[in-house]
């Protein structure tokens, strides 16, 4: 088979598509470590807190991400506190600007 430039793309997309899936998988692994690690369960897991388990479906990326990193600014906004009747608050947790991201993304594909 003779080489032709369309090949040269069609593999470049190929390895760009490669990349974004391997980097996909990374995060939402990596978030779903950081999840235990940050014993998020210990709430969500155990009745305490609502289950996550669509909750890629209730909210986008960036809502859950900033309900993680500040709580009141989603109450605030929804205008409703908590946003789950017959639950208390979230409280904030303490995690680095790089477990949050994480965290979002392992949340996010939670649908
Ligand atoms: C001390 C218990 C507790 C821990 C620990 C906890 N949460 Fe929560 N979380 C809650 C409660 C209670 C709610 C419901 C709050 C509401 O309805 O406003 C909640 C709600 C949420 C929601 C929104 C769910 C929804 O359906 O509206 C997300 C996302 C979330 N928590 C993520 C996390 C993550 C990530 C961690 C770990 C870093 C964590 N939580 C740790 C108690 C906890």
């Amino acid at each position: 088979m003779k080489f032709r430039p369309w090949h040269g793309v069609a593999l470049v997309v190929w390895l760009a598509a490669c990349g974004a899936i391997f980097f996909q998988n990374y995060r939402v692994t990596e978030g779903r470590k950081t999840f235990e690690r940050l014993t998020c369960p210990s709430c969500h897991l155990a009745g305490g807190a609502p289950s996550l388990e669509h909750v890629g479906n209730k909210y986008d990326r960036a809502t859950i991400k900033e309900f993680i990193t500040n709580p009141d600014a989603v109450y605030a906004r929804k205008g409703k506190r908590p946003l789950n009747a017959g639950y208390t608050t979230m409280p904030r947790p303490k995690a680095t600007e790089h477990e949050i991201e994480m965290l979002s993304y392992f949340l996010a594909a939670q649908q």
